[in-house]
C-alpha cells in the first residue's frame, strides 16, 4: 500500500491543495483526534464517495479537555492511523503540533451560546469552545468542500453545523450515522479503557437507550419512563450517571414529551470512563 503523505503546517496543507482547489476538485475533510477505529473510518469512506480528495486531520486539540480529564493519556498512535487512513483511501493526513495550532499569543475562542448550555455543556464547561475553535481553525486552513462528523458527538455536530452557518464558512458539514459493535455499544477511542467487566457493563447504555426510546415513542409519558431507565441502568452496573435526556435534536433543548425530532442522550461512566450516546426517538 502506499504511503500517505503527512504535512505538518498550515502552509504545507494549503500549498498541498491548492492545484486541486484551483482545478475544481472537491475535497472533504474529516477531523479526528487518532487512535481511529471502524467509526472514524466510515467518516472517511462516505467523505471518499462524495469527493475528488479527501483530507483527514490528527490533532489531540488541548483546548477541548478540561483540568481532570484525560489529555496526557489520550491514545495515540500516529503510523497505525496513516495506515488505516491510507487504506481507506484518504489522500493526505495534516497532523500539526500544538505550537502550530496554537502559537505564542494566540487569542481568540469561538463560543456557540444556546446548543452547549445543556447536556455535555454541563459537566464539560469548556469543552465545547475547544471543539468550535479548533474546528473553525481546521475548517478555515483545509478549505473543504464538505465536512464529516459523527452522529455519535450528536451535540458537537450540532455545534459545529451552527457556527459554520453562522460564521459564513462554506463547507458542507455532513453528519455520518454512528457505528456501533455487535452489542450495539459506540465505537470510540475511549473504549480501550474499559476493563473486561466494564466493557460488559457499557453494553447497557445502547440496550437501554433503544427500549427507553421505544416507550417514548409508543407515548409514554417522558419523566417515569426516563427514571426508570436510569434506575436500570444504576443497577446494570453503571458507576455515575451524567444525564439521560430527551431533547430537541435540532436546539437540543429539553423535551416534556416525544415529539418529532426528539433524540435520547446520555453521559455515563463505566468505571472510570466516561462514555456518551444517542438514540433516535421520533
Ligand atoms: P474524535 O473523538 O477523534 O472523533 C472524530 C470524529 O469521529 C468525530 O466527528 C466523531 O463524532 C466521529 N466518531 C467517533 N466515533 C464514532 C462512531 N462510533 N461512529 C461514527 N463516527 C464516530 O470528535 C473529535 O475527535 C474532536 O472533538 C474533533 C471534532 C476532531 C475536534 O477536535
Amino acid at each position: 500500500m502506499r504511503d500517505l503523505p503527512i504535512v505538518r503546517s498550515v502552509a504545507d496543507l494549503r500549498a498541498s491543495t491548492r492545484d486541486l482547489r484551483l482545478a475544481g476538485k472537491s475535497i472533504g475533510l474529516v477531523p479526528t483526534m487518532g487512535a481511529l477505529h471502524d467509526g472514524h473510518i466510515a467518516l472517511v469512506h462516505r467523505a471518499k464517495d462524495e469527493n475528488d480528495l479527501v483530507i483527514a486531520t490528527i490533532f489531540v486539540n488541548p483546548t477541548q479537555f478540561g483540568p481532570n480529564e484525560d489529555l496526557k493519556a489520550y491514545p495515540r498512535d500516529e503510523s497505525g492511523d496513516a495506515m488505516k487512513l491510507a487504506g481507506a483511501g484518504c489522500d493526505l493526513l495534516f497532523a500539526p503540533g500544538v505550537a502550530e495550532m496554537y502559537p505564542a499569543g494566540f487569542a481568540t475562542s469561538v463560543a456557540v451560546a444556546g446548543l452547549t448550555d445543556h447536556l455535555c455543556g454541563v459537566s464539560r464547561p469548556h469543552h465545547f469552545g475547544g471543539v468550535a475553535t479548533i474546528v473553525t481553525k481546521l475548517l478555515l486552513q483545509a478549505g473543504p468542500t464538505r465536512a464529516y462528523f459523527g452522529e455519535k458527538d450528536f451535540q458537537q455536530l450540532q455545534v459545529i453545523k451552527r457556527l459554520a452557518r453562522d460564521l459564513d464558512i462554506p463547507a458542507q458539514i455532513v453528519g455520518v450515522a454512528t457505528i456501533r459493535e455487535a452489542d450495539g455499544l459506540a465505537l470510540s477511542s475511549r473504549n480501550r479503557y474499559l476493563s473486561a467487566d466494564d466493557r460488559a457493563t457499557a453494553a447497557a447504555l445502547p440496550r437501554i437507550l433503544r427500549e427507553t426510546a421505544i416507550a417514548l415513542a409508543a407515548g409514554s409519558a417522558v419523566a417515569p419512563i426516563l427514571d426508570a431507565a436510569k434506575q436500570r441502568l444504576v443497577e446494570a452496573g453503571i458507576t455515575r450517571l451524567d444525564y439521560l435526556d430527551l431533547c430537541d435534536e435540532a436546539n437540543l433543548q429539553p423535551l416534556g414529551a416525544a415529539i418529532p425530532g426528539s433524540r435520547l442522550f446520555v453521559a455515563a461512566f463505566v468505571g472510570k470512563t466516561r462514555l456518551i450516546d444517542n438514540w433516535p426517538v421520533l
